[in-house]
């Protein structure tokens, strides 16, 4: 008997693994291993949700109508441009399973969010990868890698896991480099943290031009990565294209209530963004104080890279970080071996993982030679 097979490329693909979650006989974890939200959700995201469950009988609301057209009033922007996804990883997927398949390729920066290969893949289309300069993308580079087959772009700005970015200026330079019929995809899912003046969350390019998606999240920020919601912004024709594919009812009831609710809490947004600026900064700071490199980052994480030297090494770190309960990511999957991400937590934890990385580093602890 011939066993049934899967389309060419599925079993290439190495399956995601998400952050871990546990540790085994520690009692409380620190979880920092997701970029998740420091806070949660907000609670009146969890009462919508609540709510939303007392009709949870009835099918969802499959052009998400009213979050939509929120969104497109927060942002300035056609609802009719808007597509939301179960998650941005299921808008990377219609794009790539829309645009790309057998010998096409789908190109993105060596260190990219490993989904761009995974759906590529799965479209039966390849990836490729241009290498990087100093832990960010090159755009000389992505724009040399690419060919005739090249149908997709995927730049995550800023990049996880570096944290690093394509200034407006260099993502309008690889813009310009790129053939007409290529779509660059600006991967904006930690846009909310930055507030950098050079940044690009890829808004304006994508409400602009025809060939430039722009994705956003519900997961990093707005906390509601348990309910999968995401979105972009797309030109016309891309727009109509992914709302073919897609299924009729992908974004969930509860998910949607969500989303508008959190929305609406513009206060707990903004104690989010302040905790992330100030945490981010003070974790920047002192872990490089301990020697160790720090890519200069923007998002709600850090990535951290360990000396090669025994007892020093990125996979010791982790271990020393577990055995105090705190749960980083390792990122070999993304060809950093010698590194750590590490989410910014609450403050608490985040004081926890200075002082585990202190003790680990073998050094001194300033505060309290101070005290
Ligand atoms: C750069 C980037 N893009 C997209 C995603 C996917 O987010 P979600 O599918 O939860 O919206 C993530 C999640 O970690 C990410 O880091």
């Amino acid at each position: 008997m011939t066993p049934p097979r899967p389309q060419p490329g599925i079993l290439d693909i190495a399956p995601y693994k998400g952050g871990e979650s546990t540790i085994p006989g520690a009692g409380r974890v620190i979880k920092l291993s997701s970029n998740e939200g420091a806070f949660g959700p907000s609670p009146l995201a969890v009462r919508a949700m609540q709510d939303a469950a007392q009709d949870i009988h009835r099918y969802p609301d499959g052009h998400a109508t009213a979050l939509r057209q929120t969104l497109a009033d927060a942002h300035g922007l056609d609802p009719n441009r808007l597509v939301l996804g179960a998650g941005s990883d299921e808008i990377i997927n219609m794009l790539c399973q829309a645009y790309a398949g057998p010998g096409d390729e789908v190109l993105y920066s060596a260190h990219g969010f490993l989904m761009y290969a995974i759906s590529a893949k799965a479209a039966g289309a390849t990836p490729v990868t241009a290498p990087e300069t100093d832990l960010k993308a090159d755009v000389t580079a992505l724009l040399a890698g690419v060919t005739d087959r090249t149908r997709l772009v995927f730049i995550a700005n800023p990049n996880n896991p570096t944290g690093t970015y394509l200034t407006v200026e260099e993502m309008t330079r690889l813009r310009a480099g790129l053939p007409d019929d290529v779509i660059l995809v600006v991967d904006a899912a930690y846009a909310e943290y930055v507030g950098r003046d050079d940044y690009t969350d890829g808004l304006a390019m994508a409400r602009d031009l025809d060939n430039v998606v722009m994705t956003r999240t519900f997961s990093k920020m707005y906390a509601l990565g348990g309910a999968r919601l995401g979105w972009c912004l797309a030109p016309s024709r891309i727009a109509d294209v992914l709302n073919r594919v897609r299924g009729p009812f992908n974004v969930s009831v509860p998910a949607q209530a969500a989303g508008l609710a959190a929305l609406q809490d513009r206060a707990f947004a903004e104690k989010c963004r302040a905790h992330n600026d100030e945490w981010l900064k003070r974790t920047q700071d002192a872990l490089r104080q301990l020697g160790l490199f720090l890519p200069d980052g923007v998002g709600n994480f850090v990535l951290v890279r360990f000396p090669d030297e025994p007892g020093r090494r990125a996979e010791e770190a982790d271990a020393h970080l577990k055995s105090q309960g705190i749960i980083a990511r390792r990122v070999a999957g993304y060809g950093l071996p010698d590194c750590l991400r590490i989410s910014i937590g609450q403050a608490d934890e985040m004081e926890a993982v200075i002082a585990a990385l202190r003790d680990f580093m073998g050094a001194e602890d300033a505060s309290k030679e101070t005290a």
